[in-house]
């Protein structure tokens, strides 16, 4: 891995902003997870129809929101008109689908380490890692606390290291299969973020032993996270971060 690209890997992320306590995707979820004390946030990036980034996680709105319809087919203004808070809990209503610049703003003011990412809508890979990585660069230009991205998508992480080189990356991926490294290499990327579930001991062993750190989605039980810090796993990304401590010792 590239030394010169290092994140500062608090020890627990909040998912999707502020986990279960807010609704995902959503300002307001920064808020909580700064208030849990959080050293950062995960959150998904999508690209509307007219090429503007969003924090969302589906393809469409239906599930989050109180409108239907494609974010890649909608218009930023179309998807601005959705409420994103109600679903969730009617406190929360009038919240909506911040743009990735309100999101990094409020990381930066909050102190927030912010994992971003990628979350492209299918056939969209390379405009949507290039998008965000070179929007990400310029929304943190300055800040000592640059952002982590992240994706499934190896199209949209090659978009993005094109984009901004000098960010640090990380390969998403479920189960970790035979040629992680070699992809991780060829990506350049730092870090390997895999799914808590299918991970094995042993697996968490090797990824820190060739030099990768090792974040892990998505762990909502706190002695599950304990035995994952054992594991030597640098970071949790969890829905119950007033739950999940990092390890005792240290930060
Ligand atoms: O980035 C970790 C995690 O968020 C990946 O899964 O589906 O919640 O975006 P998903
Ligand atoms: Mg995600």
């Amino acid at each position: 891995p590239d030394a010169a690209s290092q994140w500062l890997w608090p020890r627990v992320l909040a998912h999707r902003c502020g986990g279960a306590l807010a609704p995902e995707n959503t300002l307001a979820g920064l808020e909580v997870a700064a208030a849990c004390g959080c050293g950062g946030v995960e959150f998904d990036v999508m690209l509307t129809a007219d090429q503007q980034p969003v924090l969302i996680h589906d393809e469409t709105l239906t599930r989050t929101t109180d409108r239907d319809g494609r974010v890649a087919a909608l218009t930023l203004d179309a998807v601005r008109r959705a409420d994103a808070g109600c679903r969730h809990a009617a406190a929360f209503a009038g919240e909506r689908v911040p743009t990735f610049a309100e999101a990094a703003a409020r990381c930066r003011e909050l102190g927030l380490a912010a994992n971003v990412e990628i979350k492209p809508a299918s056939g969209h890979d390379v405009a949507t890692g290039a998008r965000v990585a070179a929007d990400a660069a310029r929304l943190w230009a300055g800040s000592v606390l640059p952002p982590l991205l992240s994706s499934f998508s190896v199209a949209a992480l090659a978009a993005a290291t094109q984009a901004a080189p000098t960010l640090p990356r990380a390969l998403l991926c479920e189960r970790l299969d035979e040629d992680w490294q070699a992809r991780c290499e060829e990506l350049g990327v730092i870090a390997v973020h895999a799914d808590a579930a299918l991970l094995e001991r042993d697996q968490a062993a090797a990824v820190r032993a060739a030099g990768y750190r090792l974040a892990v989605y998505t762990v909502n039980d706190a002695q599950r996270a304990a035995t994952l810090f054992d594991w030597g796993v640098d970071c949790v990304i969890t829905d119950r971060p007033e739950r999940v401590r990092p390890p005792r010792g240290r930060s």
